[in-house]
């Protein structure tokens, strides 16, 4: 069964100046958690920010959970390092752990919720024997490292095909999408059976975040 709606814009595209602020600003304008994009210049051509800043952000008062998806090579340390920081789900890329299920039950032990990030061309099948395991699936839009990507249309047909497995299953597990994600196109990802958005310049390249949250959740019902 579908859950209930969740907005999590990605701070990547936040004043990193003013990250406190900033994130704050987003909340109060109606989002649901903070998606925290980790890049390690490895895994993804990119680096961002690490367990520093999540510990820092939630000393700064950010209590809304915090969604971090991990987007480096190796796994584990990190995974330990932002249960410590305040990381209320991890999410990391399958492709990146020689030893997924491993690491998806450290997560947990860790006291996160644990999720698999699937690239647009990685196969569903990856699922097959880890799904009962997750509490949420991330199924990436555009190529992991970049906000501002166009949404790759093919990923629809994929978050359909997940939402199918997803209610087989009978389980609670959120389905997440992350790339390109827009107040155009969220209605139509929302009725391919899409439960919680990763939204990044489509939210903080806006003046009003909540006009813009607003419009979102216009879209999905
Ligand atoms: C891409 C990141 C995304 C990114 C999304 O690697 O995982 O979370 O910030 O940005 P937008 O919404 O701008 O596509
Ligand atoms: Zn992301």
């Amino acid at each position: 069964m579908k859950q209930s709606s969740v907005i999590s814009p990605s701070i990547l595209s936040a004043d990193f100046a003013r990250l406190g602020e900033d994130t704050q600003a987003v909340i109060d304008a109606g989002a649901d958690w903070v998606h925290f994009d980790v890049m390690d210049n490895h895994f993804v051509p990119v680096m961002t920010i690490g367990p520093l800043v999540c510990k820092a952000l939630r000393n700064y008062g950010i209590t809304a959970p915090i969604d971090v998806h991990l987007m480096v090579q190796p796994v584990d340390d990190l995974v330990v390092q932002f249960a410590k920081a305040g990381a209320s789900m991890i999410t990391f890329h399958p492709e990146a752990s020689i030893h997924v299920d491993r690491t998806i039950s450290l997560i947990k032990e860790s006291g996160c919720q644990a999720g698999l990030v699937l690239n647009p061309t990685t196969p569903v099948s990856v699922l097959d024997w880890a799904l009962p395991q997750l509490d949420m699936v991330l199924l990436m839009s555009v190529n992991p490292g970049f906000g501002g990507q166009s949404f790759i249309p093919y990923v629809m047909e994929k978050a359909r095909k997940v939402r199918s497995l997803i209610d087989a299953s009978g389980l609670d597990i959120r389905l997440e999408i992350d790339g390109g994600v827009t107040v155009d196109n969220i209605g139509n990802i929302a009725a391919a059976g899409v439960d919680t958005f990763v939204s990044g310049s489509a939210i903080f390249g806006t003046d009003d975040y909540a006009k813009t949250i607003a419009g979102m959740r216009e879209s999905i019902h």
